[in-house]
């Protein structure tokens, strides 16, 4: 089958036939799959890892795909799916055992298409049941969204149980793909949302927020916020805007890096503000992630997308991503 794969021999992403995966419970027919930051990062080498004795990996990790066969009652072929990214540690902490992956405290998780398992940017795939979500067939096109919504939404929920007050004021630094699905989760929260980043503001992105009544701004001075969500991948734009965080305020960082930057600490501590981390999702964050996205505008998600094909998928990794939001390369 034809896959996207990342090759640790020659350390280059590269498409080649390998063999089409074996046993599992269900048996999968891709028929899309997203890329990210993440994918990006993989491409670079900047970390990821093939399976063990393997020195290939086969990308990808939002997917979308068709139950081929399947010996799971309840789980038919031709259902729709998501699979979730991140399988268990090889001896369950306590977060793994109670299907919380996502607070994995051991570290030796695995990852699909990211950390030690094969991704689903191929023709074929296998899983287990219970890492598949079903997807209602009037969102089958927007689909390839729930798995970055599902990091999205658990953001949401640390956000609002960490603030001791009644958020309802967002503001989300960054407007790629993340930025906006957590701009498109705060509205549908009933909050006033506001984006910050470097898109011009009379540019498609902006117009397309604003379209969903969320505020667009390139500059952080005067900006005030409950809640921060940080998808820019700047700690130096995170830091500056824990100045915009109101008393009692909570800024979740999904992206930012390792830069040594200055933090306000006695604005912390005076204002009770909080300053904390997430990543990847726990299953109810998978189920929340498909709720919003029905419960939003196709007209907002759909613009979103740019659907290639799969032979494509290495200009995909080579140039910036351009007007493409989420660039989606389709399997079948
Ligand atoms: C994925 C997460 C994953 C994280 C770190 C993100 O792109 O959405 O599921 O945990 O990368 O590997």
């Amino acid at each position: 089958m034809r896959a996207l794969l990342l090759d640790f021999d020659e350390r280059r992403p590269r498409l080649a036939d390998v063999p089409e995966p074996a046993g599992g419970e269900v048996r999968l027919r891709i028929q899309e799959c997203g890329t990210c930051g993440t994918d990006r990062d993989l491409a670079a080498f900047a970390f990821g890892a093939p399976p063990s004795g393997e020195s290939q990996l086969i990308l990808g990790h939002e997917a979308v795909a068709e139950v081929a066969d399947s010996s799971v009652p309840g789980l038919a072929a031709g259902t729709i799916v998501v699979p979730a990214v991140r399988r268990a540690c090889p001896t369950p902490c306590a977060s793994c055992a109670r299907h919380r992956r996502d607070l994995c405290v051991t570290g030796a998780y695995q990852e699909r298409g990211i950390f030690g398992l094969h991704g689903y940017c191929a023709e074929w795939a296998v899983d287990r049941a219970e890492d598949l979500f079903a997807i209602p067939p009037r969102l089958v096109d927007v689909a390839v969204l729930v798995e970055p919504m599902s990091v999205v939404e658990k953001a949401c929920d640390v956000a609002v149980r960490l603030h001791p007050g009644e958020p309802s004021q967002l503001l989300v630094l960054g407007a790629g793909a993340v930025g906006m699905l957590a701009a498109w989760a705060g509205v549908r929260r009933g909050w006033q949302v506001t984006v910050v980043s470097r898109e011009p503001e009379d540019g498609p992105r902006a117009r397309l927020l604003r379209t969903g009544g969320v505020r667009y701004r390139t500059e952080l001075p005067g900006m005030e916020a409950d809640l921060v969500i940080e998808a820019c991948g700047s700690a130096e734009l995170a830091a500056a805007a824990v100045g915009c965080l109101k008393p009692l305020g909570v800024m979740v960082t999904l992206g930012a890096r390792n830069e040594t930057v200055r933090l306000p600490f006695l604005d912390l501590i005076v204002g009770n503000r909080t300053i904390t981390g997430s990543v990847n999702a726990g299953p109810e964050h998978f189920r929340q992630a498909i709720g919003t996205l029905a419960g939003l505008e196709p007209a907002w998600l759909r613009p979103m997308i740019e659907r290639r094909p799969l032979a494509r998928a290495l200009e995909s990794f080579g140039a910036p991503a351009g007007d493409a939001i989420k660039v989606v390369h389709t399997l079948h």
